[in-house]
């Protein structure tokens, strides 16, 4: 008799989120109704037009904004009603988020930024940069460690930042158009580093991009149109290759 192997646990649930913003006398719904479970090791694209509701998505999951209605759960613990103490400690411990914006303070080293987050969690200097080093090495950066942003390429920036999203060890990453700057060689690089971490450390990945080649790197793929969810690239994308 064989025994099916165990499916991997839910890393990161969005259920029935909806979202609002009011400004004057108009209402946007900028997300109606997502409902999504990403695994463990699980790398989800996700698409959609600008305005179509993406980015709010994220701020949800990410718990920097509330919703309406519907919850955001991480490995099964509501994070859409902690207080705002509990959703930093969230976003510290549990959380990497790559935000569209290159963020790097200008005059530290790459080890430096890339030690930031784990400074935060009161790890001592020496030790974050222990910690840091091999990550840093193991996504191409090992040359780059003493070099400032202004010295490295676009890529190897947001490398740094994958490397302070992922120094936590969280089991959920958000990437808001991490390859939005980058030429198409850079762009599969990156895609694929996104998809080895998420396979290696066993990492909830939600991908947001407008890149049809992150669709042949991800486990599944959906669109956002108007704020809401369909299982399928867009209508208009060319074939992934
Ligand atoms: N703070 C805000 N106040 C009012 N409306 C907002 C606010 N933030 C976003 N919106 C609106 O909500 C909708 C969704 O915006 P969102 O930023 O989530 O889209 P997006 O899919 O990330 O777009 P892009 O691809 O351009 O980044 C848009 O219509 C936008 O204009
Ligand atoms: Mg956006």
């Amino acid at each position: 008799m064989s025994v099916a192997p165990a499916p991997a646990p839910v890393a990161l649930e969005l259920r029935e989120l909806v979202k609002h913003y009011v400004s004057g006398s108009e209402t946007v719904r900028a997300v109606d109704g997502v409902s999504l479970e990403i695994a463990a090791g699980e790398l989800v694209a996700l698409f959609g037009p600008s305005g179509s509701g993406k980015s709010t998505l994220l701020m949800m999951a990410a718990a920097v904004l509330r919703p309406d209605r519907g919850s955001v759960l991480v490995r099964g613990r509501n994070v859409s009603e902690l207080s705002e103490r509990e959703a930093a400690d969230y976003r510290m411990h549990e959380l990497g988020f790559v935000r569209q914006s290159v963020d790097l303070l200008g005059g530290a080293t790459a080890l430096d930024n890339a030690a930031m987050k784990l400074l935060g969690t009161g790890t001592g200097v020496r030790k974050a940069r222990r910690e840091m080093a091999p990550l840093l090495e193991a996504l191409g950066l090992g040359s780059r460690l003493a070099h400032r942003p202004d010295q490295l390429s676009m890529g190897e920036r947001q490398r740094v930042m994958i490397a302070r999203a992922l120094s936590t060890g969280p089991s959920v990453l958000l990437a808001d158009e991490p390859t939005g700057s980058l030429d198409s060689h850079r762009k599969h690089e990156t895609l694929g580093l996104l998809r080895d971490v998420t396979k290696d450390r066993a990492i909830g990945t939600l991908l947001v991009t407008h890149d049809a080649q992150a669709a042949g790197y991800a486990d599944r793929v959906f669109t956002l149109e108007d704020g809401v969810l369909h299982d399928r690239l867009p209508q208009d994308a060319p074939t992934p290759r």
